[in-house]
């Protein structure tokens, strides 16, 4: 038998996931793929920290798909909390509907169907493929693309859009054993969340400091594209999220000057008339808000 080229890239990584792995509650052996589905939704764009609270709540509510799919969409909105990007939780509602209509309740297998869903690109489809049902299926998230750019290709940072050629390394890269393959995911994006971090890595800790190409070419720095950060203060995401805040607290429809001053109150800087607006147009757009008789919104029933 020919031995894998990063045979012992896997060893090391896995034994560090082995004791360094944190005990997520998705990660636990007893999870349905539900559970496993709605963590990979909410850890897409939102820290593992903030989304736990999010998750337990909203697998002690809605159990099933069914139980969720059952409920207004409105409900989901509630409680996605501030946990951002909320068209997510609309997404998310729809899929578990798609679930119920297409599936009989259950998260479908395969990654084909899996991409079917409302709010599931490949990383998501490959993640629920992997976690929930153990199949080999190649995960690349932000943190594993990080990884993969400074151990295997000699780069401090991955380029901003996911590349054709960083599936075929993490493809290549990945053990061939299923139950391996599906450990080897979740250690990479492990050590990428723990040591291998963005800003400032602890390569002191890292077990593949001594193997990694960019360790070897003495650590060079960043030199491609332009890596976009997320802006927040001052922005419509910002004021859409304060709209958002204060529908959510309320149990029925909000009249919109109402709304509007409410909205202030979650905001450092005042939003004007136009900006507001246009924020409004595009949650009701977005399906995140519903307009209602005498200029009044809410969420979505
Ligand atoms: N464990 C499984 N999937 C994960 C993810 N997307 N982020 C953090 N931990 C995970």
């Amino acid at each position: 038998m020919s031995v894998h080229p990063h045979s012992t890239l896997h060893h090391r990584i896995l034994s560090w996931y082995d004791g360094h792995g944190r005990d997520l509650p998705w990660r636990q052996p007893d999870v349905s793929p539900w559970g496993v589905f709605v963590s990979e939704v909410m850890l897409q764009q939102t820290p593992v920290a903030r989304v736990e609270p999010r998750w337990r709540d909203w697998l002690d509510r809605w159990p099933r798909p069914a139980d969720l799919a059952r409920e207004p969409v409105g409900e989901a909105i509630r409680a996605w909390g501030r946990l951002g990007y909320p068209r997510r939780a609309v997404r998310l509602h729809a899929a578990a509907t798609a679930m119920v209509d297409q599936y009989g309740g259950r998260v479908p297998e395969t990654e084909a169907e899996l991409a079917s869903l409302p709010g599931v690109g490949s990383y998501t489809a490959a993640a629920v493929a992997a976690f929930a049902f153990g199949l080999r299926t190649v995960v690349v998230d932000v943190n594993v693309r990080r990884v993969q750019a400074r151990v295997i290709t000699g780069l401090a940072h991955a380029a901003p859009g996911l590349a054709r050629t960083e599936m075929q390394v993490a493809a290549q890269a990945l053990p061939p054993d299923p139950a391996t393959a599906v450990r080897w995911n979740v250690a990479v994006m492990e050590l990428g969340a723990l040591i291998c971090t963005a800003r400032s890595p602890s390569c002191p800790r890292c077990p593949v400091a001594d193997l990694c190409a960019w360790q070897l070419a003495g650590s060079p720095p960043y030199d491609g594209p332009a890596r976009r950060g997320q802006a927040w203060e001052g922005t419509d995401r910002q004021l859409r999220g304060a709209i958002l805040q204060v529908l959510r607290d309320q149990p029925g429809p909000v009249g919109i000057h109402a709304l509007r001053g409410d909205t202030a109150a979650h905001l450092p800087t005042a939003a004007d008339a136009q900006r507001f607006a246009r924020c409004l147009d595009s949650l009701v757009a977005d399906g995140l808000v519903e307009p209602r008789s005498g200029n009044r919104l809410s969420l979505p029933r």
